[in-house]
């Protein structure tokens, strides 16, 4: 019997290990992602082996996050219960992707996951493993074993001389990547209560940001970003590059109660300085590319869209229709978007495109052929007729 187990080398992931080998008698691989977590992976190696680890695969998978997950998202203007940018929901699909292969190179039976039975995180994995490989065994050991806290994590692991770097124990949870870190659980319970301002640490507090305001040109082609002040950029590159701008000028902290799928309200602060800014001005270059209904429709697909990502539907035929639609809705959004950064706020000032829909000649008041103001009476008078009709039943 052999598992594969999404490992971080953390206190819960290395416990994990050990307990599986202990409780199931199986060969563990381990499988660590790199979404850009910025967290140390030397010596990773040699943890996961002294651990017990039959191998370990560090899987750089940056850069198909970023183009296919990330991108898509920012094509699909995708936003969960109006705030939440979905950085750890994106994320979780391209993780448990690579799981799923790694599982069938090695002939294994099953796949392991270090989320808890609370969250939306399991979910996620869980659908997607299912989704790729129908037979496939979970197991999700925070659903199973009876340790209830990081004590007793602890305490397992220095009964069984689990290596475990002592950490500073953080009194809240975080998952980060390159798109965004998530912070929730311990002191932020209290939805009352104001984030402590020490824990953000990609941006800075609006208050504190550069005094200054900076302008920046982002180029869009067929809705991805491409280029930054006429400088091509690869995806990782260009959204690192955003990251630090936004974060300088305290771009892209939210704060909400949101709904978790499995039922219950959780409170979730968030910084996602580089997509915060990335979808301000996807939108402005919507507005002079995209014809007012299809922006209706694709409106209506982005609400669809974002509830389907934090759920953990990446991979279901209902989200395959949505990704070509919302593709096809972005065959004219290309052009480039002038934007000015300021003390948490990126605010538009300037859009270009050189299939622009925006015509000058049409919206100045100068007298012109192609429209005729004497054709509004007809236009106005008949949709009011419903209205009149329903005001004479009135008198
Ligand atoms: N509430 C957010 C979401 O469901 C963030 C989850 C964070 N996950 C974590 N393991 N810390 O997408
Ligand atoms: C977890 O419970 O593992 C993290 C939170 C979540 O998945 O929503």
């Amino acid at each position: 019997k052999k598992v594969v187990l999404a490992y971080s080398g953390g206190l819960d992931t290395s416990v994990m290990l050990h307990w599986l080998r202990a409780n199931y008698g199986c060969e563990v691989i381990c499988f660590c992602a790199d979404v850009g977590q910025g967290e140390e992976l030397a010596g990773l190696h040699e943890k996961a082996r002294r651990t017990g680890a039959a191998k370990l695969y560090i899987e750089d998978l940056r850069a198909e996050f970023v183009r296919d997950f990330v991108w898509m998202a920012v094509k699909a203007n995708a936003v969960y219960e109006g705030v939440y940018l979905l950085g750890t929901s994106l994320a979780r699909p391209v993780i448990a992707k690579k799981q799923i292969e790694i599982a069938r190179r090695e002939g294994a039976d099953a796949v392991a996951h270090g989320a808890t039975g609370k969250g939306n995180d399991q979910v996620r994995f869980e659908l997607t493993y299912y989704a790729l490989e129908p037979e496939i065994k979970v197991i999700a050991p925070w659903r199973e074993w009876e340790f209830k806290g990081r004590s007793d994590l602890i305490a397992y692991a220095q009964e069984h001389g689990i290596p475990v770097t002592a950490t500073v124990e953080k009194p809240y949870s975080m998952d980060r990547n390159l798109m965004h870190i998530s912070y929730e659980g311990g002191i932020l319970e209290d939805p009352w209560a104001e984030p402590p301002a020490e824990i953000f640490q990609l941006t800075k507090a609006p208050e504190e940001a550069r005094p200054e305001p900076e302008y920046i040109e982002l180029e869009f082609e067929r809705g991805v970003p491409i280029g930054i002040n006429g400088q091509r950029m690869d995806p990782v590159a260009l959204l690192e590059h955003l990251n630090r701008v936004g974060g300088e000028h305290g771009i892209g902290r939210v704060d909400l109660v949101e709904n978790r799928f499995v039922g219950m309200k959780s409170r979730g602060v968030y910084e996602t300085p580089g997509v915060t800014i990335l979808h301000v001005a996807h939108r402005a270059l919507e507005s002079i590319t995209m014809d007012r209904e299809v922006m209706r429709l694709r409106d209506a697909l982005s609400l669809k869209f974002a509830e389907l990502v934090y759920y953990g539907f990446w991979f279901s035929p209902e989200m395959e229709v949505l990704r070509r639609t919302i593709d096809e809705t972005q065959a004219n959004v290309t052009g480039e978007v002038r934007l000015k950064l300021y003390r948490g706020n990126a605010i538009v000032v300037g859009r270009r495109a050189p299939r622009s829909l925006y015509s000058e000649k049409l919206a100045t008041f100068e007298a012109d052929q192609i429209y005729d103001q004497r054709d509004a009476e007809g236009f106005i008078k008949l949709n009011a007729l419903r209205l009149r009709t329903l005001a004479r039943l009135r008198d």
